[in-house]
């Protein structure tokens, strides 16, 4: 496990500024990873202040820990945002720290610097490193145990789908040849399998992102099931919100984003259609602060090119009967 990882937390001023905690406030982190929102978070909060922070992966559960060291405001939980709600551990802390819920919940969605870095993980081709691109190391087929099972237009499906890579049919051939060749062991021969329909240099030269990127996020989404419950979690979290309390939620992708987005809109009672007028009133639950998200700055992105891609979206629970979680 590597112990020395780095994650920067991306639109920090943005997440500071527009979701702020009373005295006495209760936030909760879906995604804690490294901790990085977590101590800018905890630091400029009072001593009353209770932080719970839920991840799914261990690895960062226990960096986040250390990071954070000893707080007496803090909880660190083993979850998903998905389905930590039915754990008894999480309603009791909600029950006894937040009984009428949070002012705070953010999720930063995605992986973190440490998924990345750590050749370990198989989330990055830049290193040699096994198969497994799961965030909770516990649980779940590895990215190798879940090609295995996979027909190539099944695999094609969900590189096409989560990948958006429009060469999915030849990539989704390419490595399940590999596979039945015994040439599909580390995230370099996957790499490899993909620079055989896509070749690597001429993209290189024209400053273009690596081949393999969009096949390596299609399998990572799928193997980690990251936009199956994402509409659900964030309408569960909105629930959770005391009125006046505010959801952040930080994407990192035009499939994510889409999500969110409609999640909230909906949430505050907009219709997107089909037709122009809602068949029926849709309730408001929320009101959206920056309808468009916001976006990093350039400064932001030049020093920090990961945040390039991200969107921050805010939502003020309104005063209404949308029943609390848990
Ligand atoms: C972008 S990182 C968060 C970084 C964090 N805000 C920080 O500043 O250090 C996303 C984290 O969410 C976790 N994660 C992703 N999907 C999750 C899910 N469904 N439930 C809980 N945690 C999840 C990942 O393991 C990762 O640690």
């Amino acid at each position: 496990m590597t112990t020395h990882v780095v994650h920067v937390p991306v639109l920090l001023q943005e997440v500071l500024e527009n979701l702020p905690i009373p005295p006495a406030g209760r936030v909760l982190d879906l995604t804690l990873g490294l901790g990085g929102h977590a101590q800018a978070l905890l630091s400029g909060a009072g001593p009353n202040m209770r932080y719970l922070g839920v991840d799914r992966d261990p690895h960062a559960r226990a960096l986040a820990k250390k990071r954070l060291g000893k707080d007496a405001r803090l909880t660190i939980m083993a979850g998903t945002y998905e389905d930590v709600w039915e754990d008894p551990g999480f309603q009791a802390w909600c029950h006894l720290q937040a009984p009428d819920g949070f002012d705070v919940v953010l999720m930063d969605l995605g992986i973190s610097t440490l998924h990345l870095k750590d050749k370990t993980r198989g989330f990055s081709f830049m290193e040699a490193g096994p198969l497994d691109m799961r965030m909770d190391t516990e649980n779940g087929l590895t990215a190798l145990e879940w090609i295995q099972e996979q027909t190539e237009e099944t695999l094609a499906d969900a590189i096409y789908k989560f990948g958006e890579e429009r060469a999915s049919r030849p990539i989704a051939r390419a490595i399940l040849k590999a596979l039945a060749e015994d040439r599909l062991h580390t995230t370099q021969d996957l790499a490899k399998a993909v620079y055989t329909v896509i070749p690597r240099e001429p993209a290189k030269r024209k400053g273009l992102s690596d081949p393999a990127t969009r096949t390596f996020q299609g399998i990572r989404i799928v193997v980690n099931g990251e936009l199956e419950g994402l509409s659900k979690a964030i309408e569960q979290a909105v629930a959770a919100l005391k009125p006046g309390g505010r959801i952040g939620v930080i994407s990192f992708h035009s499939l994510e984003d889409r999500i969110v987005k409609q999640t909230l809109r909906r949430l505050a009672g907009i219709h997107d259609g089909p037709g122009r007028v809602a068949p029926q009133p849709i309730p408001k639950h929320l009101r959206l602060i920056y309808g468009g998200g916001i976006a990093p700055t350039e400064d932001e992105v030049r020093a920090n090119p990961p945040s390039r891609s991200a969107r921050l979206r805010i939502g003020e629970r309104l005063r209404d009967e949308l029943s609390r979680v848990p």
